[in-house]
Formats: structure tokens, C-alpha cells, sequence
């Protein structure tokens, strides 16, 4: 082994056996930042340059190859080199470079890596471009070589998806040449070694295999299809497309279009969301707080939910206890847990092995005591104040005093539920959303005595179950169902001041909601929240603006999809405007002597928005939320909210006043 020259603070090099082995350093995810781009241009320019080195090995130190680039420099002054300057220069050189992919080679990592004469990679790589995701193309060849290595339909399926594939998958697409489990960088010498002196296969260079149009034209639709006008996947397709005319034409139109977007509003908001996903489970005065250690956990209560939550467990590999109040409740929440299960191994999400792992790691009870192994119990029964304080009795007498107790409620305060413990500090709230083992939100609820170890066993089980955990304090609602609550109230006081439930519905979906607010009224059921209001209807202020229209609806049995009615219409199932709708709404406007006026779909999101981030303010303000980057979390993951709008607070703030 040579001596290791350094050639930036984040590129080293060392030669071995007469072939430079370039290590990018670059902590957390070795991103092309300012610094590794200068380094590697460097170590290029020096392998090309001394006659003694016959070639190059690039890879990455710890588990990345290449996190992409730098998306902190991103909106920055440009520093040059840029990163198609220096992937030019390396595919350009005539000595070989071979890709050593040791873990994630994403978007600009894995674009250096195409433009390597060979790639060969561990079995713990995982490749892809996932540049859509951050709302914009590749912007450094991803789009030019990718469908020269693997075809035009793959190539377009992985770029507007910005799926990531692990070592073997990208073996059989053709990505790498060899996936290796031993030495790799010894094996990446030997392949280097092997290729020095012969001519270089430079991907640039490669011929486009025809595509089948029509194949190409079903994916591009259904790909267009998903992406609900957003402007990153219909670019990558028409980049990926025109593949087959000059190299440097396509490259040239890549990197603008890649520059276009990386400026733009939605590439900053997904930038914002990105960030604001890593910040969200730290919690300020945490740092360093060990979590206590969870390997089987006890789920009360095996409905919908609980059901939900315990696939999501099992799934993430622990132990799980169910109880219910009978053993034929029980059972049939076995049953339904198991048809989780099946549903999951129907779609190829599990195999039968692991199918018959899980099932191994279930059991479920009647009896309190058997939950008596349990590291952390939640509970999922129904939401009742009485009914779940005399569960946290019960769990306080069976399960050990060091153990984790968390209620999945949704509007009861957490606090009082606590209280009726003998250790409230170990009890927080984990509100799942429903179906539990799909939904990526998880609420978690940190209560006024909830311990420092409690707080950050949530978030260690969270992260383990590959939900996103939020942290919220005690308020009717949490963050979610507080902010829901006030946009609520602002589309029906839209609805009484003029605008029509499918003009709100329409300009939802027009900003980017995957339906309309009315709509999924509809298809939850309009009578849990009319039984909600009924329940608070004398406790209510009367000096609140208080709109009766759902009431109305309600009364005349319109309570929603099943019903056959709601606030649309489902003649033969079909969401249809209903005339008898309007009606009601007029005459509810009459009687307040309300003036209606037309509101455009501009007005309908922005009052939509500012009461959103108003409540937002408030809740940030009372210490509810810790930064507004979990809000908009929070509506983005739980309520459908467009994740390249940025959520309700990073959209208003880009609202000019
Ligand atoms: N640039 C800057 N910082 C990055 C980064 C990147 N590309 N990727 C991750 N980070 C930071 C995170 O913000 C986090 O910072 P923090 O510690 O201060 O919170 C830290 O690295 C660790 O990130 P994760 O918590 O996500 O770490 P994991 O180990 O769970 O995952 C990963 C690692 C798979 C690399 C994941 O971070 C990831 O997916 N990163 C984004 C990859 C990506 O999108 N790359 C494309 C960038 S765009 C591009 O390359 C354009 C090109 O075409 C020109």
C-alpha cells in the first residue's frame, strides 16, 4: 500500500498495485459538496497525469458511496467545479476508472458512477435518482446515461419514480457489472488492472436500444398519470425520451432544465420538507437521551387501528401481544391482523417466509397479565376517557413499573390518562393515523410528566416502525387535528360567504390535495363529527361564528358516500353536484342574511391557507409545535397536504402580503 495523499479535506488517495484509490470523506452522506468536487478534479487530473498510475478506484468511507449532491449549496452562489465539469473529466480520462460502490450512490453519486468505464458494487449498495423527489431532473448526466446502460423504460421508471434499487436489482438492470461480497476495493483494483491499456467503454458513448413506442407511451401516461402536474416527472420523460440525439445536445438541455427547477418555487419547498424530516425527531434538550430498550410490544385494543399498528410492529421485527376484552374479540382481531398479513404477501410486499415469521411473532389474549413481557404497551380502544383510565389501571398493576404506556387517543388529554397511573412519567401519547400500518405520520405526545426516556423511546420505536414522528404537546387535537379543525372552519365559512362545496373541492385539487375537502367528508361519513357537535352544541360560545350547513345536510340524511348522499350526489357512485345541496346552502346564507359573492379558486386557497397558518402561529406560540417545519409535516403526511407546496406554513410565508 501507498502513502495517502490528501487532495481536498474530503478526497484522499493511495495507490495500490499502480491504481489510485480515491476515497471520498465527506461525513454525514460523503455529498459532491464545493470541496469533494475540487478534490476528485484533482485526483483525476493527477491520475491522467503520472505515468506510474494505470488507472483509478473510486468509493465512498462508511455506508455511502455518494449521498448526491450538496442540497445545502443549492439557491447558493455557484462554486465551480461543477459536478458535469468534473464527471467530463472522469469518464473523459485514459486510464480507467472503476465505480467501487460501497452504500448509497444517489443522484449526483450515482451519476458519477455511470460515467466510471465499470461499476461493481457490494451487496449492501443501494443506487437511484431520486432527484424528482426533491422537484427537480438529474442534473448531471442521470438522464443521458442511465437509459444508455439499461434502456429507455427502465431508465424512465426509476428516474420519474426516484426509487432506489438495491446491489442485485441493479446487477439485473444493467447498472453495475458485478456485485461483489468480498474485498471491494481489492476486487476493484484487480478490474481496474484488468482494463488498463485496453479501449474504455465510455457510457457517453453507447448506443440507445429501441424502445418499444407503445411500451414507452403506457409508461410515460401512467407515470404523467401519478404525477398530478408536476413538472420533475414530465421533464425527466421528455429527457429520457429524446435520448437518442447527440450526447451533448441531451446533456446541455438536462443541466438547464435541471438549473430551471432547482431555482424554482417547488424544488424549494420539497427542500424545505426534506430538511424539516431530519430536524423532526430531534427534540431541543434531548440530545443524547437513550431510549429504553423495546423488543415486544403489547397493542390493547384489536379494531382498525390496533389491527393497523400491530402489522406495523410486526413488520418492523418486534414481538407483538395483542389483548382484547373477550377472547372472540381477540380472535377476530387475530383474524384481521393475519388478513393484513395476506393482503401484504398477495402484493409481493412479503414472502411466505416472512408471512409465517410474523404470524410466529404474534399471539394474542384476553387476560391482562399476559401482557406482562411487555417493554411498551399502546393502547387503541375506543375514546373514551373512562375507558381508557381504567386500562392504564389495569396495564399499571400487570406490566413492569420501567415499562412504556402510550394511548393512541385522538381528542382526550393525555394527561388526565396519565394521571390515573401509579408512573405517569412513563406514558406519552402515539396517535397513529388511520390505516395505522400505511400511514407514515405518527404524532408522538409528550405529556406534562412524560420522562426524557419515555419521549425518546416513542421516537426510537417510531423511527424502527419507518413512520415519521412529530412531536406535539397536550392540546385537544394535537398539531393535526388542531390545524384540521381550522381549515375546516374556514372552507364552511367559504361555503356560507359564497363559494359552492365543489369550487373549494376543485381549487384543493387544482393546488395539488389528492381530493377535495367535501369529497372526503363524503367518504368518511358525515355522522361521527355531527354526533361530536351535537355532544358539544350546549357547551358552545354563541358569540363563534357557527355554520349550520353539515348540520342541516345531516338532518335531511345526506350523511355521506354509503348513504348514497352527502354534500354531492352518487347517482350509479358517481360524485355528482347536487342541486338539493345548493339549496340548503342558500337558504342557510338567508337566514344569517348573508350576501354571497363568486370567490375564484385563488381566494379559496388563500383563506384556506392563512387559517391553516394562523392556527399554526398559535400553536407554535403556546409551545404546542417546536418549529413550523412539523407543521407543515404534519398537514403533508396526515392530511393530504401537497408536499411540494412546502405545508401550509412554508406556503403562506412564500405568499406575498
Ligand atoms: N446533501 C446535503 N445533506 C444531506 C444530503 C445531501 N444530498 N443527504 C443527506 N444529508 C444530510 C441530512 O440532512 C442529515 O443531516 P443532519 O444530520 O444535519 O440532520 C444527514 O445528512 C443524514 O441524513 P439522513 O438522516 O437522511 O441519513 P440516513 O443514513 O438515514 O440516509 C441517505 C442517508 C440515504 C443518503 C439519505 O440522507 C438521503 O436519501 N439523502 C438524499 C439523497 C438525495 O436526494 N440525493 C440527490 C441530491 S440532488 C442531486 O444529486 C442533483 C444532481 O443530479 C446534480
Amino acid at each position: 500500500m501507498g502513502e495517502q495523499t490528501d487532495f481536498s479535506t474530503g478526497v484522499s488517495g493511495e495507490v495500490r498495485q499502480s491504481v489510485l484509490v480515491v476515497t471520498i470523506d465527506n461525513p454525514p452522506v460523503n455529498a459532491a459538496s464545493a470541496d469533494v468536487r475540487g478534490g476528485l478534479a484533482k485526483a483525476l487530473a493527477h491520475a491522467e497525469e503520472a505515468i506510474d498510475i494505470r488507472g483509478v478506484v473510486l468509493t465512498g468511507a462508511a455506508k455511502t458511496f455518494i449521498g448526491g449532491a450538496d442540497i445545502r449549496e443549492f439557491g447558493q452562489a455557484p462554486v465551480e467545479p461543477t459536478l458535469p465539469t468534473v464527471i467530463e473529466a472522469l469518464e473523459a480520462l485514459s486510464k480507467p476508472v472503476v465505480a467501487a460502490i460501497n452504500g448509497s450512490a444517489l443522484g449526483g453519486g450515482l451519476e458519477v458512477a455511470l460515467a466510471c468505464h465499470h461499476r461493481i458494487a457490494s451487496p449492501l449498495a443501494q443506487m437511484g435518482l431520486p432527484e424528482v423527489k426533491l422537484g427537480i431532473v438529474p442534473g448531471a448526466g442521470g438522464t443521458q446515461r442511465l437509459p444508455r446502460l439499461i434502456g429507455i423504460p427502465a431508465a424512465l421508471d426509476l428516474i420519474a419514480s426516484g426509487r432506489s434499487v438495491k446491489a442485485h436489482e441493479a446487477l439485473s438492470l444493467g447498472i453495475v457489472d458485478d456485485v461483489v461480497d468480498t474485498d471491494l476495493t481489492k476486487a476493484a483494483v484487480a478490474v481496474t488492472l484488468e482494463l488498463a491499456g485496453s479501449p474504455l467503454r465510455r457510457t457517453s458513448q453507447l448506443p440507445v436500444s429501441p424502445a418499444d413506442p407503445a411500451d414507452v407511451e403506457k409508461l410515460s401516461a401512467k407515470i404523467l398519470a401519478k404525477a398530478r402536474g408536476q413538472r420533475p416527472p414530465a421533464e425527466a420523460i421528455r429527457l429520457v425520451t429524446s435520448v437518442a440525439r447527440p450526447f451533448a445536445e441531451g446533456l446541455a438541455d438536462e443541466r438547464a432544465t435541471f438549473l430551471a427547477l432547482r431555482d424554482g418555487q417547488e424544488a424549494a419547498a420539497l427542500r424545505h420538507v426534506f430538511f424539516a424530516e431530519r430536524e423532526a425527531a430531534k427534540v431541543p434538550g434531548f440530545e443524547g437521551v437513550e431510549p429504553r430498550p423495546v423488543k415486544v410490544i403489547g397493542i390493547c385494543g384489536l379494531g382498525l387501528m390496533g389491527s393497523g399498528i400491530a402489522v406495523a410492529a410486526l413488520g418492523a421485527g418486534y414481538t407483538v401481544i395483542g389483548l382484547d376484552q373477550t377472547e372472540e374479540a381477540a380472535e377476530t382481531g387475530r383474524q384481521r391482523i393475519i388478513g393484513l398479513l395476506e393482503r401484504a404477501k398477495a402484493s409481493g410486499r412479503i414472502d411466505e417466509a416472512g408471512f409465517a415469521e410474523q404470524v410466529a411473532r404474534l399471539s394474542i389474549t384476553a387476560a391482562d397479565q399476559d401482557l406482562a413481557p411487555c417493554d411498551l404497551v399502546i393502547e387503541a380502544v375506543f375514546d373514551d376517557l373512562a375507558v381508557k383510565t381504567d386500562l392504564f389501571r389495569r396495564l399499571d398493576r400487570v406490566v413492569r413499573p420501567d415499562a412504556v404506556l402510550a394511548t393512541n387517543t385522538s381528542y382526550l388529554n393525555p394527561d388526565e390518562i396519565a394521571a390515573a397511573t401509579a408512573h405517569p412519567g412513563r406514558v406519552l401519547g402515539l396517535h397513529f393515523f388511520s390505516p395505522a400500518h400505511v400511514m407514515r405520520l405518527l404524532e408522538v405526545v409528550r405529556c406534562g410528566r412524560t420522562a426524557p426516556n419515555v419521549l425518546a423511546t416513542g421516537l426510537a420505536v417510531a423511527k424502527k416502525l419507518r413512520k415519521l414522528p412529530v412531536v406535539t404537546g397536550v392540546t385537544e387535537g394535537f398539531i393535526g387535528n388542531r390545524i384540521f379543525s381550522a381549515y375546516r372552519r374556514e372552507a364552511e365559512f367559504l361555503l356560507e360567504d359564497g363559494a359552492l362545496p365543489h369550487e373549494i373541492d376543485a381549487a384543493l385539487e387544482g393546488y395539488g390535495f389528492p381530493m377535495g375537502l367535501f369529497a372526503v367528508y363524503d367518504m368518511a361519513g358525515l355522522e361521527i363529527a355531527w354526533a361530536r357537535r351535537k355532544r358539544f352544541a350546549a357547551s358552545r360560545d354563541r358569540k363563534e361564528r357557527y355554520v349550520e350547513i353539515a348540520d342541516r345536510l345531516c338532518e335531511a340524511g345526506r350523511l355521506g358516500q354509503k348513504a348514497g348522499r352527502g354534500w354531492y350526489a352518487y347517482p350509479d357512485g358517481k360524485r355528482t353536484i347536487d342541486p338539493e345541496v345548493t339549496a340548503i346552502i342558500e337558504a342557510c346564507r338567508a337566514a344569517k342574511s348573508i350576501t354571497s359573492r363568486q370567490f375564484s379558486s385563488e381566494e379559496i386557497i388563500s383563506r384556506l391557507l392563512s387559517a391553516m397558518a394562523s392556527e399554526g402561529e398559535v400553536l407554535l406560540a403556546e409551545g404546542i409545535a417546536a418549529r413550523t417545519g412539523d407543521i407543515d409535516l404534519v398537514m403533508i403526511n396526515g392530511y393530504g397536504f401537497p408536499a411540494h407546496k412546502g405545508g401550509p406554513m412554508f406556503a403562506k410565508a412564500q405568499t406575498p402580503r
